[in-house]
């Protein structure tokens, strides 16, 4: 059953839990999701990027998604756009069916600047009037994704900048958190801390000064009620850089977010945890595998089936860990 962005995300502040949002471009992606989702019993987050409707069509999107919930009707399942960068993404995507879209205007719409407070507030402010008209959820985003270990803006994955920004950009300011979350009426705000996406976010195991969870903390004091959003969130497992070198993968050793440090966030109002580069590494690791291993083998199932054995034994762990099991 489909449900909004802010129906789950009020539940999940009732009873506590966080819900991760899984990126979806693929067929085995959705199973391996829902799969986990039947396994713990959860309720599912499917978000899709500009780049995946691109690369997939929202036909096919939309027809997969509505596959999956005729084949798991007890799941409630939030189609999500991901990081909308402009009001006709935000629109096209509402009218193929998405229940909730990101307006991501803390960059401007070719992500080559940061944007202003005003264009932010602006666009939000506009793409949430016109959302909740049709029913549909909104997520803005306040503040900067990127590394306050070196100060670069993100451009990890092709869209982002290249430049270099301060410590000020790179944290949401919690009282401007206040105004923005008042005036625009998102029903939740994605918030800079530290993280940023694909798989380099730190040179070492994060502590306070490079991953400020302390944002969370102050923004949850001032609005308690507020849904927050984490995205950069993949931990990128040990286990899974393993996987991928030892079998011929060149990834130089990197740290995510540890597990912990996400369900502090969860006490502190973080609700939805945007995880991307840990499902891409689990499947692609063991696509390299079976090619290492079974160098004969060409029937392209053989490689998928793992891989998506792969994504479902991470998604039941993460909706272990975030306590979204048993809440579907
Ligand atoms: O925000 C980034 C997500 O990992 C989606 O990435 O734009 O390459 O589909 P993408
Ligand atoms: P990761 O790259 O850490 O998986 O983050 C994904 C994300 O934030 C998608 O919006
Ligand atoms: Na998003
Ligand atoms: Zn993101």
């Amino acid at each position: 059953a489909r449900i909004t962005l802010r129906q789950l995300l009020d539940h999940a502040a009732e009873e506590g839990y966080g819900v991760p949002a899984f990126n979806i471009n693929n067929m085995e992606q959705i199973l391996a999701i829902m799969q986990a989702a039947r396994l713990t019993d959860a309720p599912v987050i499917l978000q899709a990027s500009r780049g995946a409707r691109a690369y997939a069509g929202d036909a096919m999107i939309t027809k997969m998604v509505e596959a999956v919930e005729a084949m798991y009707p007890e799941i409630p399942v939030c189609l999500h756009q991901d990081h909308g960068n402009s009001e006709a993404t935000c629109f096209s995507a509402i009218q193929a069916g998405f229940t909730s879209v990101m307006m991501d205007g803390s960059l401007e719409a070719d992500a080559a600047t940061p944007a202003s407070y005003d264009y932010n507030l602006s666009i939000t402010g506009k793409v949430t009037e016109a959302a909740h008209a049709v029913g549909v959820s909104v997520e803005g985003e306040l503040g900067c994704l990127g590394s306050l270990e070196s100060g670069k803006g993100e451009k990890e994955d092709g869209h982002g900048f290249d430049g270099t920004l301060s410590r000020d950009q790179l944290l949401t300011d919690p009282d401007q958190a206040v105004d923005f979350v008042t005036r625009t009426k998102v029903d939740a705000l994605a918030i800079a801390m530290g993280t940023s996406h694909g798989a380099y976010k730190f040179s070492r195991k994060p502590d306070g000064e490079i991953l400020a969870m302390q944002v969370a903390q102050a923004i949850n004091e001032r609005l308690p009620e507020l849904h927050l959003v984490m995205h950069g969130s993949s931990s990128v497992p040990q286990a899974l850089q393993d996987l991928f070198n030892a079998n011929g993968g060149a990834m130089p050793q990197t740290f995510g977010v540890p597990v912990e440090e996400i369900q502090r966030g969860i006490a502190y109002g973080v609700r939805k945890i945007n995880i991307d580069t840990d499902c891409r590494l689990a499947m692609t690791g063991m696509v390299r595998k079976t090619a290492r291993e079974q160098p004969e083998e060409f029937d392209l199932r053989k490689f998928l089936k793992p891989a998506l054995e792969a994504l479902r034994k991470l998604c039941v762990e993460r909706y272990e860990q975030f306590g979204t099991a048993g809440q579907a």
